[in-house]
């Protein structure tokens, strides 16, 4: 039995709707192994503007300092998106939150439930079986550079930094969890061009020396981006910088047949904070259909690496996998085949995976 305090940071949009989900099969969690868990709430993104005009006021980054883990949800707002000239955006709350609570590495697993393989845009015989672990960097890179306008506003630019230190603590971890899998390291980078990238790869190589049953390759991030469609089982754990994890994770959440499955660890010197993959979706906000699945397992994640509990994090995984057996289907991982009757709301998914728990 343990004590835990947790922070639910919703955000905006659906964000709101799968944290509710996601709290709620933590409790039942605690209820079944006899743990503690306390609840705090914290704003972020445009809510926070909203409220404080700030994207993460000072109170809601206490909070998150103070908790044990963090479930968060998404930022976002579609009234910045075509308004290039915003100075205080949504997106800076969650960029602030990565940095001030040193969140380096962001563990993206991409695994396909076997229910889902007719889910995908990309043929079953491809996708049975994939599994990849991606470790992308979190705190540098072209996101935290200098940026700017010269040249009267006529010319902008952002730079790409990467110190080695960067490099080196998130490479262990990406070798430390290979040595859990299958022992297969990629490095992704574009040393062909860049001067980051050709500095990633000489502290990869040197920590490849420390890991000699770690089997490493290198790999261009353009023709990643075509290989993870056409052979997606090549991988067991990737690693790369901010901007390329980004872009490649995007594009590998179609390996899992929906962005609604995919949590999202990002740990480093604190607390962690979990969270789907996904974003605020305000095209599907307040209707009550976004899958919560991803927040369900992003607790699962949190379970497991925050707080150590294998045992109740695997279980929710299995909770996951009964609820997709049983044929249950939110509308974004349904197709043809799934009968209108177990196409199911965010509330009623929930429900669901509550159930099997
Ligand atoms: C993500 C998101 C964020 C990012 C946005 C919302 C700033 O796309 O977490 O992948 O680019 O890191
Ligand atoms: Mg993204």
């Amino acid at each position: 039995m343990a004590k835990k305090h947790i922070l639910v940071v919703p955000g905006d949009g659906i964000g709101q709707e799968v944290t509710l989900v996601g709290k709620k099969v933590l409790d039942k969690i605690a209820a079944r192994f006899g743990h503690e868990f306390t609840y705090d709430e914290a704003l972020i993104g445009h809510v926070a503007i909203e409220a404080t005009g700030n994207p993460l006021p000072d109170a809601s980054l206490e909070k998150m300092r103070k908790s044990d883990a963090v479930l968060f949800g998404a930022v976002g707002h579609p009234k910045y998106d075509n308004d290039p000239s915003a100075k205080v955006r949504p997106e800076q709350g969650l960029l602030k939150m990565r940095k001030e609570l040193g969140l380096y590495a962001n563990l993206r697993p991409i695994k396909l439930f076997d229910e889902l393989l007719g889910a995908s845009s990309i043929k079953p015989e491809i996708l049975k079986g994939a599994d990849i672990l991606f470790f992308r960097e979190l705190t540098g890179d072209i996101y935290f550079g200098e940026k700017g306008r010269k040249n009267d506003g006529n010319t902008a630019f952002d730079v790409a930094e990467y110190s080695r230190f960067e490099v080196e603590r998130i490479g262990r971890k990406a070798f430390e969890a290979a040595r859990t899998r299958r022992k297969k390291l990629c490095s992704v980078d574009k040393a062909n061009v860049l001067e980051t990238s050709r500095l990633w790869r000489e502290e990869i190589q040197k920590l490849a020396v420390e890991y000699p049953d770690v089997e490493v390759e290198y790999q261009f991030v353009d023709s990643t981006a075509m290989m993870l469609i056409k052979d997606p089982r090549r991988f067991d754990v990737v690693v790369t910088a901010n901007l390329f994890g980004d872009i490649l994770t995007d594009e590998a959440s179609q390996i899992a047949g929906s962005m609604g499955m995919l949590a999202s660890a990002s740990i480093g010197d604190g607390t962690g904070v979990y969270e789907p993959i996904h974003g605020s979706a305000h095209d599907i906000t307040g209707k009550g259909i976004a899958n919560p699945l991803a927040s369900v397992l992003s607790a699962a994640l949190l379970l497991d690496i925050s707080f150590g509990m294998k045992e109740e994090s695997e279980l929710v995984i299995s909770a996951v996998d009964k609820v997709l057996k049983a044929g249950y289907r939110t509308v974004d991982i349904a197709d043809k085949t799934t009968p209108k009757e177990n196409i199911l709301g965010t509330e009623a998914m929930g429900e669901a995976v509550l159930k099997f728990l």
